[in-house]
């Protein structure tokens, strides 16, 4: 079966969070159960800049706010991928420094509906073979907003694709005014409630909900969750009507990146069966690095963990709230590593001023950096208000760090609170800890039950083992998605 994956991102190319990660592993696991797989994405700045090899495989004629343009379209080589990479190299739209969103003010770049309406439409044009390489797709599999439209410019073609479309994050909607999508001259068949019209506005994210023959996402928990108010963001009511073709699929982890046996952006390498050395010479490792000194007493007290892009949705607000309690009343330390909002980084920054050697901050993207913080931390904090899937307690789990997260999305189909009755049933034993409510009080109750079950290293040990033998790999989780594919 061929398989054209399209996404905005993938690790190690570009990433801005999970859908990076899953943009590179989904794709290896399905091509490991011997689909044949072509990755496309946009041909960014930093991207072209770490390929080992390129070649341009064909040039496609784009009609875009009624004029043509030439597309150039790359296929690539990189070490880490035993795939074909696509690229479709618009340089007036991608060959830009920063993020594939927004400008390194912060602020989205003004052309966003036009960059990825012209990405979208490449997609659909390789998805049909337009360029005669005697490759064509038998499923397109789109992801988020950003390939939205895919599935809308195939529509009316009679040898489409099947087509798959996965909402990592139904908060990023792809929403553009109604002058801009007329502005594109997009169909005004599309311009309808049954269609990408959302309130006055083009939705791509709708667009994908709608045309697509198949919708995904990230785990069963959320899969439930959109089909609310409190979750839906308006969109509610088209995913319910829509829950015969919605499926939540939890994601997994690449188990050849995130393992603490195998790590090689960690010092001390770890098992489940002999974890707790390693682990306290990554979390020595972990303090020096901040410039604290690490002798006995900092290792035995708890040091708490965070990697996050910086926004509401992570409930970040609720740790910084938490902190000055957390760390009057106890020994803990905590270590923060995000970017994101200007003025959760700027609070941070205070927060180190006030507690230099208690709360230790990274402000920026620090990948080798969050790998060490998941080995050398005792606790993650993740409290997140949603969470379609969420990949970073699943890293804590692996690296027996043990998370506290609120129960939501992908976060209560992964974490079970060590208060809860031992189900030999469910293929999840405890291993972390579950915040009764969402809210600063709920957190610090928690925090302090950890806490205090921290001091208890017999069953401490025993959660450890519980989340380090738990199996996240993408073995279940693509043989799911190959059912959708078939289906
Ligand atoms: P989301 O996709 O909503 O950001 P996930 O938990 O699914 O949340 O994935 C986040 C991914 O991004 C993880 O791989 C995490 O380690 C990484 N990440 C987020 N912020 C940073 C950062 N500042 N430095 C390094 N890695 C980060
Ligand atoms: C999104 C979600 C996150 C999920 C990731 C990968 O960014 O916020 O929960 O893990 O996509 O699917």
């Amino acid at each position: 079966m061929k398989v054209l994956f399209a996404t905005s991102e993938v690790w190690p190319l570009i990433k801005t969070g999970g859908l990076g990660d899953v943009s590179y592993s989904l794709p290896h696991a399905l091509q490991e159960k011997n689909l044949d797989v072509r990755l496309v994405l946009p041909a960014y700045r930093d991207v072209l800049n770490k390929l080992d090899s390129f070649k341009t495989l064909g040039w496609l004629s784009i009609n875009l706010g009624g004029s043509n343009r030439d597309v150039r379209i790359l296929e690539a080589t990189h070490e880490q991928f035993k795939m074909p990479i696509w690229l479709v190299d618009a340089q007036h739209l991608f060959d830009r420094e920063g993020n594939p969103y927004s400008h390194s003010n912060g602020y989205d770049w003004p052309d966003n509906a036009e960059r990825f309406t012209l990405f979208s439409q490449a997609v659909a044009a390789l998805s049909l073979d337009k360029l005669d390489q005697g490759w064509k797709a038998d499923v397109v599999h789109c992801n988020d907003w950003q390939t939205g439209l895919v599935a809308a410019f195939l529509d009316h073609e009679p040898e489409r694709p099947r087509r798959v479309f996965t909402i990592h994050n139904l908060a990023y909607s792809g929403s553009f005014s109604k002058d801009e999508y007329d502005r594109l001259r997009l169909p005004s068949a599309w311009w309808s409630m049954e269609g990408v019209e959302f309130y006055g506005n083009l939705s791509m994210l709708k667009a994908g909900i709608v045309y697509s023959d198949a919708v995904t996402t990230v785990s069963p928990t959320y899969a439930k969750e959109i089909c609310t108010a409190e979750f839906g963001y308006g969109l509610e009511g088209v995913l319910s009507s829509r829950s015969y073709k919605l499926t939540g699929i939890l994601n997994g982890i690449d188990t050849n990146v995130w393992n603490p046996s195998t790590d090689t952006l960690i010092p001390f390498n770890f098992t489940a069966q002999r974890r707790n050395p390693g682990k306290q010479k990554n979390k020595k490792a972990l303090l020096e690095s901040y410039g604290v000194t690490a002798e006995k007493e900092q290792l035995d007290a708890p040091l708490l963990g965070l990697v996050s892009r910086l926004v509401e949705q992570k409930g970040i607000d609720m740790v910084l709230e938490a902190i000055p309690t957390i760390l009057d009343e106890t020994t803990a330390r905590i270590v923060i590593i995000g970017t994101g909002h200007a003025y959760i980084e700027a609070q941070l920054k205070q927060l180190n001023q006030k507690y230099p050697d208690r709360v230790l901050v990274t402000i920026g993207y620090d990948e080798e950096k969050a790998h060490l913080l998941e080995a050398g931390c005792d606790i993650f904090l993740m409290p997140s208000r949603f969470e379609p899937c969420g990949l970073n307690q699943m890293y804590s789990l692996s690296y027996g760090t043990l998370p506290i997260v609120n129960r939501t999305g992908g976060l209560a189909d992964t974490v079970v609170d060590a208060d809860e009755a031992n189900d030999e049933e469910s293929s999840f034993k405890p291993n972390g800890f579950v915040l009764e409510a969402p809210n600063t009080a709920a957190l610090i109750k928690t925090i302090q039950r950890a806490l205090s079950l921290y001091e208890n290293k017999k069953s401490w040990q025993q959660l450890q083992r519980n989340a380090m033998t738990q199996d996240f790999s993408w073995e279940k989780s693509a043989d799911a998605y190959i059912e959708i594919y078939n289906n």
